[in-house]
């Protein structure tokens, strides 16, 4: 029997498929409809000691990623604490509520949140540099203020991800998640020669499938440097994405690109996947399989050689995906089914990773 459910600092989720602070999370209202979707517990839209002045236009998509210039919530602290946190507390689910930014602003917010109900805080950070000073003071504002969790979030926009947790860590914070968007970037509508965006400078924060190797990356280098739980964010758009996060050494995960994309009901889908995979693969918990590929980064040693790919001839559509994408001219689809060239073939992998049904393998 496949047990998605999760404990996270004392936190009981039913499965670790979260929402991430966005506009699918921006009100009590929509955080009803996360509940309603599947997700396995509860995060809010950022908020801050004043409501934000969002620039507009402040969302573009990016093929399949998005820049967003969204900051954080519009809405006034105190109408959250009044009505929002309390519509989302209804749902029964666990409610982690974002808060930021600086140390003094955190002070002043965090007991108000926790008093409205919220079972754990995230603090949001946005910083560029390499200075982690702003976050150790940020998580040590929370601390001293708070009894309930405090998870810290970090931006990926520094040079050692590793050590912004590290130094969370050392102040008391007792989750990692990772990671915040990254920039800044700019998209120009060619039409007018304008920024797309309506921000200063027209600069916007990319997320979406595109980061989500940054996304495991940065996971899997704090899940090495900490001992506390760490929740990856990032790109995640299917089951097998949070599989990934896993076994990168995620306890959870949270979905805020593709659940704009894709709707609700992307949170409950994505665990239907998730148990058909751990099915597949023998897995009855999430701890089965947590942290496995950790193992193997250490001491993976350079690969200069692989066996030509191999196609199974069952999985294989003859759908010519592989052909296209084969900068050797190695692969071709003969009748039904794609066929290598050893001699030709590079071994470089693209044609197994766009295979849509995983006939192709190494
Ligand atoms: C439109 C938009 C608004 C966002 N607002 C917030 C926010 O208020 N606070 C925050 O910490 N992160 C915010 N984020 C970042 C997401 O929570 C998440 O960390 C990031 O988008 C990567 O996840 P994804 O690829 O699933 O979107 C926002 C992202 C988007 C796209």
């Amino acid at each position: 029997m496949v047990d998605l459910s999760v404990e996270i600092c004392g936190l009981k989720f039913k499965t670790p498929i979260l929402p991430a602070a966005g506009p699918t999370v921006m009100d009590g209202d929509a955080l009803v409809k996360v509940a309603a979707g599947g997700a396995g517990g509860l995060v809010a839209k950022t908020v801050s000691v004043k409501p934000a002045q969002v620039p507009r236009p402040c969302i573009i998509k990016v093929k399949d990623s998005m820049l967003n210039a969204e900051l954080w919530s519009d809405i006034p602290l105190e109408q959250w604490i009044k009505n929002e946190y309390p519509k989302a507390k209804r749902t029964g689910l666990p409610l982690i509520a974002s808060i930021g930014y600086k140390a003094e602003e955190i002070r002043e917010i965090a007991p108000k949140v926790a008093a409205a109900g919220a079972d754990a805080l995230e603090l949001s950070t946005h910083y560029l540099g390499n200075d982690p000073t702003p976050v150790i003071e940020a998580t040590k504002a929370a601390k001293e203020t708070v009894k309930i969790p405090v998870f810290v979030k970090l931006s990926p926009n520094v040079l050692d991800v590793a050590q912004f947790a590290r130094a969370a860590e050392g102040a008391g914070a007792d989750g990692i998640v990772a990671i915040n968007t990254l920039g800044p970037c700019l998209a120009i509508d060619i039409e007018n020669a304008m920024p797309m965006l309506g921000s200063a400078q027209g600069y916007g924060w990319l997320s979406g499938p595109a980061i989500k190797p940054l996304a495991v990356r940065c996971v899997a280098d704090v899940a090495r440097a900490v001992k506390i739980p760490v929740i990856g964010v990032g790109g995640v758009s299917t089951g097998r994405d949070v599989i990934e996060f896993i076994m990168a050494g995620a306890s959870a995960v949270q979905v805020c690109t593709s659940a704009i994309v894709k709707g609700y009901r992307i949170y409950g889908l994505m665990a239907d996947e998730m148990v058909k995979f751990m099915r597949a693969k023998g897995y009855n918990t999430i701890n089965d399989f947590k942290g496995i590929a950790l193992r193997h980064l250490p001491e993976q040693p350079l690969r200069t050689t692989a066996k030509p790919v191999e196609v199974i001839a069952s999985k294989c559509t003859a759908c010519g995906l592989c052909e296209r994408h084969c900068p050797y001219e190695a692969i071709h689809v003969v009748g039904k089914v794609a066929k290598v060239d050893p001699v030709k073939c590079y071994t470089c992998g693209l044609c197994a990773s766009v295979c849509p049904t995983r006939a192709i393998r190494f």
